[in-house]
């Protein structure tokens, strides 16, 4: 089988593939709170296309493929659309980042249609903070749909918490707590510098520091990962509760030598690092159906992913078009 490797032996087997901009939050770490212009409904590709992509890309080697936003679950027939890609590629890695908000009607069908895990993303606790957080969200049905998610048989679910100062970083035992008690993995993310109008020094916090605050620190030992089609998460066990965690040290500790994946926008364009704006357009070849040239120009463009992702605050980058 083919493979995707680029100029610095990276093999990439991942896909992140956005099937929306749109989102019904817009929480403060990821967007501006005015500007955003959303792509009209024809400059977004269709299932089918989205289809042919991901059967080009497993002709390539990637064997996971996460169906990311925006949020997900706010464009109509995501369900259908996974159990096609289900039916059409039995074997890879079917996962999907969600707010959960709409989460707990459509958790039976992705159950059913065999998806292999879920990422949601939670930041607080707290139904206040929640709404100040997400701007338009509420938490109980978050809270419904996680609860949800636990039973629905779904092999894998995690919990991402964004890290901000002064904001969720005293919740930490609370959430790894909340999490752990439901089988899910805890994991803490921290804020990356995509855009000025959002990021600022004062609001990030390393992992080392929020832990700090946590009682019996040193009760947690590193756990190994547990696959090479792993993310950039390292994971710890507690040895006396037995809890685990995972973290995603985006800004202190970088993990590009270990890079893994492409990402393809909403609109079909590929990008081959998440700080890096360049965009390969690819929806002319899904229109055409040209599985020969789309191939090419993948190949062709993964030669340019960077070494290293440098950090990018100039506005051009909002997390929720790109999918994260
Ligand atoms: P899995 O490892 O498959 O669970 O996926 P993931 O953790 O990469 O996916 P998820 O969508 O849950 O993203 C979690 C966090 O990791 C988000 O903040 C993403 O923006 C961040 N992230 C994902 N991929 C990359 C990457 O290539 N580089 C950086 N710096 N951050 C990433
Ligand atoms: N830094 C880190 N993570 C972010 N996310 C969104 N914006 C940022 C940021 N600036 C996370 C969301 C979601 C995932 C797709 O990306 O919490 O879980
Ligand atoms: Fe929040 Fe995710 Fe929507 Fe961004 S895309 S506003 S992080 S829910």
């Amino acid at each position: 089988m083919a493979e995707l490797t680029d100029s610095y032996g990276r093999r990439l087997n991942y896909a992140r593939i956005s099937v929306t901009d749109r989102c019904n939050f817009r929480c403060a770490y990821c967007m501006p709170t005015e500007g955003i212009q959303c792509l009209a409904h024809d400059d977004i590709m269709r299932y089918e296309e989205i289809l042919f992509l991901a059967r080009n890309l497993h002709e390539l080697g990637v064997g996971k493929i996460r169906v990311t936003g925006g949020e997900p679950l706010v464009r109509k027939g995501l369900t259908d659309f996974i159990r096609e890609l289900r039916n059409m590629l039995p074997d890879i890695k079917i996962t999907l980042t969600t707010n959960a908000s709409l989460l707990k009607q459509h958790i039976r069908p992705l159950a059913d249609a065999g998806i292999n895990s879920l990422n949601i993303s939670l930041d607080t606790l707290d139904p206040q903070k929640f709404g100040k957080i997400t701007r338009l969200g509420e938490l109980q049905p978050v809270l419904d749909s996680i609860d949800a998610a636990a039973v629905s048989g779904i092999d894998e679910i995690k919990l991402n918490t964004v890290l901000i100062r002064g904001f969720n970083d005293t919740e930490v035992e609370d959430i790894i707590a909340y999490a752990n008690e439901r089988k899910i993995l805890p994991r803490f993310i921290e804020f990356m510098p995509l855009e000025s109008d959002v990021w600022s020094k004062d609001s990030f916090i390393s992992w080392a520091e929020a832990a700090k605050s946590m009682r019996g620190a040193g009760d947690w030992e590193p756990e190994p990962t547990s696959s090479d089609d792993d993310g950039p998460a390292r994971y710890y066990k507690n040895s006396r509760s037995g809890y685990t965690v995972g973290v995603i040290s985006a800004v202190s500790e970088k993990f590009c030598r270990g890079c893994n994946r492409i990402r393809i926008s909403a609109s079909g364009n590929l990008r081959t690092c998440l700080f890096d704006p360049s965009e390969t357009p690819l929806r002319d070849l899904l229109i055409a159906r040209d599985p020969r040239a789309l191939q090419e120009r993948i190949i062709n463009t993964i030669k340019n992913k960077p070494r290293y992702g440098e950090d990018v605050r100039d506005g051009a980058l909002h997390m929720s078009n790109i999918g994260g």
